[in-house]
């Protein structure tokens, strides 16, 4: 697949300082100066946080091998009436469902130090004697590996999806009709999925974790500090089959460590599926509090978008 990661996103928040904290919580780095961003241990700097009145997501980075995905991109994106910039090392577009801009330039692939599963016991499996569990042996921070993926809401959920796909050239993992379509532009299940909202609206961003002990050390960490971070987990999604925790940062955006997401490398060895009802919100783990669906600050983020500049 000539598109192959997500590369960088910009996100937009009132209260700059504060959020950047609560990322280096969640166990980002802080770049270099003069740079601003966060990294990730795999993907280097994976954020930026920019002043907006609004919390919304600014910029999508999308990683591309080469000028001809390049070609391609502008090419397709203009035969569905998009306006387009065209760089040497890029493309840039705004999604008018998301209001996001989608930058998709060239950028190196991922090359993560492989990190295999541990040995978990099982009835007739003794993988692991004589050993306490790795996972509480585990005493660091919780480092993010990279960006997995985002999910927005749209004033026009088709639209987007339209742009998404025949525009920039994602591809549909799953479907939960009326609702998302979870796309993909990598071999993860998934790494954008719009919503039909009310407001173009960020409903999280997901870091990649090794394992499920890394989500709960991490999520557990975050809440020994402030326990008002927490929203929903633990837990194992459906659709995509990640563990999840998700947390909240200071601006109202949720935040998820995942782990164990599908891995689809072989197009044609995938069947999307379309999903109902809860199973197209999680397998198993507690119920999803209604401010997961409904973020609490929805209806002030629509007075806000409505109000005269
Ligand atoms: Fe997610």
């Amino acid at each position: 697949m000539p598109l192959h990661r997500l590369t960088q996103i910009v996100m937009g928040v009132p209260n700059v300082e504060q959020t950047a904290a609560y990322y280096t919580d969640f166990g980002l780095s802080p770049a270099a100066p003069p740079d601003l961003g966060l990294a990730t241990v795999d993907g280097g700097e994976q954020l930026r946080i920019v002043h907006s009145p609004r919390r919304r997501l600014v910029q999508l980075g999308i990683g591309a091998d080469d000028p001809d995905d390049l070609d391609r991109v502008e090419g397709s994106l203009r035969a569905i009436d998009v306006p387009v910039t065209r760089t040497a090392t890029g493309v840039r577009a705004v999604d008018p469902g998301t209001e996001v801009t989608v930058h998709v330039e060239i950028a190196g692939r991922y090359a993560p130090q492989p990190t295999p599963a541990p040995a978990y016991n099982a009835p007739g499996v003794d993988a692991r004697t004589g050993q306490r569990a790795p996972g509480i042996l585990r005493d660091g921070p919780v480092r993010p590996r990279r960006l997995g993926h985002v999910v927005l809401g749209s004033t026009d959920q088709e639209l987007s999806q339209k742009f998404f796909t025949d525009g920039i050239g994602f591809k549909v993992s799953d479907r939960v009709p009326g609702l998302a379509a979870f796309m993909r532009c990598s071999t993860d299940h998934h790494n954008v999925l719009i919503q039909q909202a009310p407001i173009a609206l960020l409903h999280h961003t997901a870091w990649q974790v090794d394992d499920v002990d890394e989500v709960g050390r991490g999520a557990t960490a975050m809440l020994e500090k402030d326990p008002g971070r927490h929203v929903w987990g633990l837990g194992r999604h459906h659709v995509g089959s990640n563990f999840f925790w998700y947390l909240k940062d200071p601006a109202g955006n949720f935040s998820e460590y995942y782990s164990d997401l599908d891995c689809i490398v072989d197009d044609a060895l995938w069947e999307p599926g379309v999903w109902e009802g809860a199973r197209g919100l999680y397998n198993w783990g507690p119920p999803p509090p209604p401010s997961f669906l409904a973020p609490e600050d929805l209806a002030a983020l629509m007075t806000a978008a409505h109000k005269p500049a």
